[in-house]
């Protein structure tokens, strides 16, 4: 039986309309999976003129009678999960196909808690801009070993011996450190228990599941959230969040093996984002990048902030490939960029001392320092929101396309021309 593992990754600083393209490439999908991060992502989907923000299911979870897993390598807000699979199960979606992985780690108010004090606590200049969300406590507590899992949830006695150590140490910190209020035990641990009655019954063996569902052929798409750019080893540091975002953290957060993948498509904007702090060399702080903002609607699924936008970054995405080893790109939002007049794309940085470099810095401490060096490309005013194949785009269009499937050696394969499912071009996807 021939194996189809496919993993959508983003090549970017998230953003890039993974949530999108994992529901055009959904409808022969057998399994969708979520392998890292938490509810920081926001996977923006619009079906039938209805748009749905998905923070923790996999976007997959739209497609009806499809298996949905929420792999170990999670950090999973149990009252989001609840709230999130409670509004789809009330638009009539199956509860019998969403599976979690009972090695998910738990983020519990006290992690969400620590997130804002600790950001308060950095102050300005020092601040990542995190979500909020609990992301990074709740990942340091998994390393220190000091975590609750989904399966502790699930046995009063366990819950209760682990959370009375952990609320401790935590107390500790919350009183000594952040001059708070210690949390007292029963606020925290009988809604937690609740939350394990309630998670309960969608609790499987998730890496089990998806040996069996690959080893029959089924095919599967592993969702990444987040970006490359954003990946605790390999992205701006300290500037990052707190999972392994690119291709390599599939594995560990699912349970597959290296050896099971077949395709990897990186998900990339025909412009740039970031949201939250930290350096981006192509940033535009005049009227382009408040262009692609409104053009683009760049504004946070999952905070509401307002993006910084800028020009494509050319050596940060054949940093991005590499690290993805990305067989494939799906370009998304090329429609934004018509009407900008000329088009810039980065090509290399610019460093004080006048010297130009083409390939990703080691200290990515230099990138808020270097200067982009641009290379211009004639833009387009047509509006391509209808257009159906690639023949039917603007000559300058098709141009843009092939000038970063050059520079990349990558072939793009789906185009995104608008928000909505049926805007997208398929170049044999
Ligand atoms: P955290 O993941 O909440 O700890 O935030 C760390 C950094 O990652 C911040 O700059 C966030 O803005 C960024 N971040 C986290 N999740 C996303 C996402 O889904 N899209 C874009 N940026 C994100």
């Amino acid at each position: 039986m021939s194996k189809r593992v496919d993993l959508l990754v983003g090549a970017q600083w998230g953003d890039e309309g993974k949530g999108k393209v994992v529901d055009v490439a959904g409808a022969d999908v057998d399994v969708f999976v979520r392998y890292q991060g938490g509810a920081n992502a926001g996977h923006t989907v619009i079906a039938d003129g209805q748009k749905i923000v998905f923070h923790l299911l996999p976007s997959g979870m739209l497609y009806p009678g499809k298996l949905c897993i929420l792999g170990n390598g999670l950090v999973i807000d149990p009252e989001q999960f609840l709230n999130e699979t409670s509004d789809l199960f009330n638009r009539g979606q199956d509860r019998a196909r969403l599976a979690v992985s009972p090695h998910a780690h738990v983020v519990m108010p006290y992690h969400k808690m620590l997130d804002k004090l600790q950001e308060e606590a950095r102050g300005k200049g020092r601040k990542i801009g995190t979500t909020g969300r609990g992301i990074g406590p709740c990942y340091v507590d998994k390393y220190s070993r000091s975590g609750l899992r989904i399966q502790d949830l699930l046995d009063e006695n366990i819950l209760r011996e682990r959370l009375t150590y952990i609320l401790e140490e935590k107390n500790q910190l919350f009183t000594k450190l952040y001059n708070q209020k210690p949390l007292a035990f029963d606020e925290i641990y009988e809604p937690a228990r609740k939350w394990g009655n309630a998670i309960a019954p969608y609790v499987d063996d998730t890496r089990a599941l998806l040996r069996k569902a690959v080893d029959d052929g089924q095919h599967i798409l592993l969702e990444g959230a987040q970006a490359a750019l954003l990946d605790i080893d390999h992205g701006t540091y300290p500037y990052v969040t707190s999972s392994s975002t690119s291709a390599a953290g599939a594995f560990t957060g699912t349970g597959l093996s290296p050896h099971d993948l077949t395709r990897v498509i990186s998900v990339v904007k025909a412009y740039t984002t970031r949201v939250g702090e930290g350096p981006f060399p192509t940033e535009d702080f005049g009227e382009a990048g408040e262009k692609l903002r409104t053009n683009g609607g760049e504004f946070g699924a999952t905070t509401g902030r307002p993006r910084r936008c800028g020009w494509l970054d050319m050596v940060a995405l054949k940093y991005s490939t590499e690290l993805n080893g990305a067989d494939v790109i799906a370009l998304t939002k090329l429609d934004v960029l018509g009407g900008m007049g000329d088009i810039k794309v980065c090509t290399a940085y610019e460093l004080d001392n006048g010297d130009k470099i083409t390939t990703w810095p080691t200290d990515t401490g230099i990138l808020s320092e270097v200067k982009p060096v641009y290379e211009t490309l004639p833009g387009w005013n047509d509006d391509i929101s209808g257009c159906k194949s690639f023949d039917d785009l603007p000559e300058n269009a098709k141009s843009y396309i092939n000038y970063i499937e050059r520079a990349l050696n990558t072939p793009i394969v789906l185009i995104g021309t608008g928000a909505d499912r049926t805007q997208t071009i398929n170049r044999g996807f």
